[in-house]
């Protein structure tokens, strides 16, 4: 299938974001190619983009030999999806009133790709009635639009304005990029989980031996973390529940941050009775050091004895906790992949299962792909082959919404 995102970079501070964006699809195995405004030219030097993109950067100077080789229409036709991304107030205004001056605007006009616009601008430019209009004028005609976050603005300025974390664009492009292309723009498919509640545990948990080590594994958090954006940028309220990664999420997602089992726990008890959903991508210790130490343990002797106790299961005693939730684990195995996952459906009272043999090379901890196969507490089974974790996420929720469009 082919992949190809042409993104149109314009004037303003978050275009260091945009470069963000285009290593994170190429990683995605997506092919990028990059059109700059001039404006654009100001922030960033073009050379980032061809860099990080592998691909020449048409800029509006026309001056480049290779922006001839790729003209607006050859663009225009190659692009699956085009991501404009910044969006200044003065780009949405000229493609809302039908304008194409430039070549970004002029590929925009003669594409037929998705067109998706990650908006960034000053507060009162973005509430500006008409900025708001030329929106609302784009999104009635097809075009997407990823919500910009809250927050302190390059400008000074406190408020609505700050294009979207790279994470969450990229999921949403992704998720644009997968959906079948007879798909309505705007169709709920892509916000399917609006209004929907979700739990998303993500990482490892560190359990202290003395104030410098601890017990913990592999588990990057990618999985989990992949799961809370594709819910978020599908519609849903989320909260990730984390151990220690070195993972950012999207602004509107509410992060708990945790260090133990016993914390986690405690985290998604607290949430538990509120949400539609769990997924329980986290790899928690199931073992605390009894006998930690407070100071950092000397070695005085060549061996030490550690004493360990069970965690409690967080899954199991949600599990039985459980009212209308959709209660999703994962099964982290190296044999009996299946036959494992099925008891832990079992025991731990889930609706589904992500099995994943986290011996398979392409799969389980610390990568950007994984392999699993989808078991349902009725016994239907899914194996799914290599994909990365994003495009896994979207696969999870896509049973999820299932499961909840049934209920
Ligand atoms: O984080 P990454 O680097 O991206 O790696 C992803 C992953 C390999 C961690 C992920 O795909 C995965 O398999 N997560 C589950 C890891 C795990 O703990 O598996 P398990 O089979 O030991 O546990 C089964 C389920 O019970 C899991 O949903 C787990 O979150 C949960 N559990 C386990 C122990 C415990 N004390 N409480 C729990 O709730």
């Amino acid at each position: 299938m082919s992949r190809n995102v042409v993104m149109g970079v314009t004037g303003g501070i978050a275009c260091y974001k945009a470069a963000d964006v285009v290593s994170r699809l190429k990683k995605e195995g997506i092919e990028v190619d990059v059109i700059m405004t001039q404006n654009a030219c100001h922030f960033v030097d073009p050379l980032t983009f061809r860099t990080l993109s592998k691909n020449p950067v048409v800029t509006d100077t026309f001056a480049t030999p290779e922006a001839w080789k790729v003209g607006h229409v050859a663009l225009a036709e190659k692009a699956d999806v085009m991501l404009i991304a910044p969006a200044t107030a003065n780009v949405i205004g000229k493609v809302a009133s039908g304008i194409a001056d430039d070549m970004l605007t002029t590929t925009i006009m003669a594409s037929r790709a998705k067109i998706v616009f990650a908006p960034a601008m000053n507060v009162n430019m973005y509430e500006n009635p008409i900025v708001q209009e030329n929106i609302e004028r784009l999104k009635a005609r097809g075009y997407y639009f990823i919500e910009p976050g809250s927050g302190l603005l390059a400008c000074g300025y406190e408020g609505k304005g700050r294009m979207a974390e790279p994470p969450e664009i990229v999921n949403y492009v992704h998720r644009l990029l997968s959906e079948d292309t007879e798909a309505a723009p705007a169709s709920a498919k892509v916000r399917d989980l609006e209004g929907k509640r979700f739990l998303v545990t993500a990482g490892p948990t560190a359990e202290k031996i003395d104030p410098v080590r601890y017990i913990s594994n592999r588990s990057s958090g990618k999985m989990g973390f992949a799961v809370a954006e594709a819910a978020f940028s599908r519609g849903a309220e989320v909260t990730l529940v984390t151990g220690p990664v070195k993972l950012s999420c999207s602004p509107g997602i509410r992060r708990i941050d945790v260090s133990t089992t016993r914390e986690m726990l405690q985290a998604c008890e607290e949430v538990f009775p509120d949400v539609d959903a769990v997924v329980k991508a986290a790899a928690p210790a199931d073992f605390y050091v009894v006998n930690s130490c407070e100071h950092k343990i000397k070695k005085k002797s060549d061996t030490i004895t550690l004493e360990l106790a069970q965690n409690p299961d967080i899954l199991k005693t949600l599990g039985s906790r459980k009212k209308d939730q959709i209660l999703v684990g994962f099964a982290a195995e190296t044999r009996n992949l299946e036959a494992y996952a099925e008891k832990k459906i079992a025991d731990k009272n889930l609706d589904m299962i992500v099995a994943n043999d986290v011996s398979a090379p392409g799969a389980g901890f610390d990568i950007d792909t994984n392999i699993f196969t989808i078991i349902t507490a009725d016994g239907e089974k899914t194996a799914y082959e290599k994909m990365t974790k994003a495009e896994g996420a979207g696969i999870i929720l896509d049973r999820i919404g299932e499961m909840m469009r049934k209920r």
